[in-house]
């Protein structure tokens, strides 16, 4: 395993800080009563809470870069230092639900050369599961010490294929039933588990064979995108192009799942 940079220390040891009162929220959640206010404002408390928790450690540790954070919108930095990019409860609808499926996502930021931003660190990690999904560009991606490789499946007819579904206020229904139309048919199944970052996370680890979803924020999406490409694997847009933020659409798996996913899309997209 290669060493830590020491920025992944200090976005591993704000995510550990933050973990243990997710933990506990989440507990408590499954046994709430239905309390005055209700399960959904306390489950926005407990993402204001960890969020705040990843804020204040970010910030003593780096304190003149930005953050952008799902809660709080952007904190201005030093334009030319690195940003974070967090979100600090990915799963919400799971955790509110009582279901253990969800994760905090910490990603770093930084300028380029070229004038360009690029991750260049990433975590998601489980509380729930001690689970550490990180990456470091050039360095491979890994689950703890334990280097990840994108799955090498390459038959559509054996891939497990991970997606989100649109729902109330969210997304475009008749792309993704076009979509889901197409590709459903050829795969061995579509999962829908309610955390796009651990879903990119799954598919680095092998345990999904591919991903699609639209209409995502940087939040969802900045580690988990770091994490398969060090593992090996390609995400883009739906054309199969590098412009997944400007048009909100991700599709990854490995090289050869991916090109056979992209067919489909494209033929469901025509
Ligand atoms: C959501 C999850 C979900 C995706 C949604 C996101 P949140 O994030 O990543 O899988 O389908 O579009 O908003 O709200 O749980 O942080
Ligand atoms: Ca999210
Ligand atoms: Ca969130």
């Amino acid at each position: 395993m290669p060493s830590h940079s020491g920025i992944f220390t200090v976005i591993e040891r704000a995510a550990r800080k933050a973990a243990p009162r997710l933990r506990r929220d989440f507990n408590e959640v499954q046994h709430l009563q239905v309390s005055r206010k209700g399960p959904a404002d306390f489950v926005s408390m407990a993402d204001k809470r960890a969020e705040e928790t990843l804020v204040d450690e970010l910030r003593r540790a780096r304190p003149d870069w930005s953050i952008l954070a799902e809660e709080g919108g952007e904190i201005a930095g030093d334009p030319n230092k690195p940003r974070f990019i967090i979100d600090p409860l990915d799963g919400t609808s799971n955790f509110l639900h009582g279901i253990p499926h969800f994760a905090i996502s910490i990603a770093v930021e930084e300028p380029m050369a070229n004038g360009k931003r690029e991750i260049t660190t990433a975590l998601v990690y489980q509380p729930l599961t001690d689970e550490s999904f990180w990456a470091e560009k050039g360095k491979g991606a890994w689950l703890q010490d334990a280097r990840l490789r994108v799955s090498s499946r390459r038959d559509l007819a054996d891939a497990l294929i991970a997606t989100g579904i649109p729902f109330l206020g969210h997304g475009n229904f008749t792309q993704w039933s076009r979509i889901f139309g197409a590709v459903a048919p050829e795969v061995a199944g579509i999962r829908r588990l309610g955390s796009a970052a651990l879903d990119l996370a799954w598919v680095a680890a092998g345990r999904f064979d591919g991903f699609w979803e639209s209409d995502l924020q940087p939040w969802d999406v900045a580690a988990g995108m770091l994490l398969v490409k060090e593992a090996g694997g390609f995400v883009t847009d739906f054309r199969g192009g590098d412009r997944t933020m400007e048009r909100n659409e991700f599709l990854a798996a490995n090289d050869v799942l991916h090109s056979k996913l992209h067919k489909l899309i494209a033929g469901a997209l025509r």
